[in-house]
């Protein structure tokens, strides 16, 4: 069975909820597994340079933080290339994505958030933004920050399409050299609109 957050966004046969995307590929958002860990800092590797890729010990530090919690998104048609990871039909399955946040009293934080180049402009990304804004709520956050570097125009035009707007730039913030923009959104939106639906 999925998780309770687990949503499924099968293309051509439904979307999962509020999922505004025509899905090429199918997936699936799950929690995160232990056996993921070694794959999720792979692709944390592939999608920053290294002023910003996590080491392996920064990645864990921040997955294991207390509040914090990570949920993986996975192609549900197999991947030849990772056979440890099974899908629900016993295929194996591809990690395209994860996620990791944390909720700190009554603000929610996106710590990372990582898609796979060739599973961009799929909607993974929003999934998962969907899926931890959903825990997020769930643990009471009133509002979601995150911090993305200056130079970063698609995470930047990501953000904002998604409701994020530019609190202030925190000078030096990556490596004590490069700029980040905090960005907030007001998780209140998100629940008005969830009710809205209900
Ligand atoms: C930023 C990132 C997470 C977006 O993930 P994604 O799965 O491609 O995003 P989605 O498919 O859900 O895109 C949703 C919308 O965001 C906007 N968007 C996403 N990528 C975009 C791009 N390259 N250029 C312009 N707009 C973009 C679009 O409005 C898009 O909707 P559309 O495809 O219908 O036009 C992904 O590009 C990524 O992992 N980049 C590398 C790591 C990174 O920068 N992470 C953010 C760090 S702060």
């Amino acid at each position: 069975m999925p998780g309770r957050n687990a949503l499924m966004c099968t293309s051509g046969n439904g979307r999962f909820p509020g999922c505004s995307y025509n899905c090429v590929v199918p997936f699936a958002i799950r929690n995160f597994k232990k056996k993921d860990f070694e794959t999720l800092w792979k692709i944390d590797q592939a999608c920053f340079d290294s002023q910003l890729a996590y080491t392996r010990e920064e990645l864990a530090f921040y997955m294991r933080r207390p509040g914090s919690f990570s949920l993986v998104a996975e192609s549900t048609l197999g991947d030849p290339a990772s056979p440890d990871v099974q899908n629900k039909a016993g295929a194996p399955a591809k990690i395209t994505g994860f996620i990791v946040a944390e909720t700190i009293r009554s603000a929610g934080h996106i710590i990372t958030l990582d898609v796979v180049a060739e599973a961009r402009r799929t909607g993974v990304g929003s999934a998962l933004m969907r899926a931890a804004e959903t825990r997020l709520l769930e643990a009471k956050a009133i509002t979601v920050s995150l911090e993305t570097p200056v130079n970063n125009l698609t995470a930047i035009r990501f953000y904002k399409q998604d409701g994020y707007f530019v609190e202030e730039t925190v000078p030096k913030y990556y490596s004590d050299q490069l700029d980040a923009l905090l960005m907030v959104k007001d998780l209140k939106l998100v629940k008005d609109l969830k009710l809205g639906a209900e």
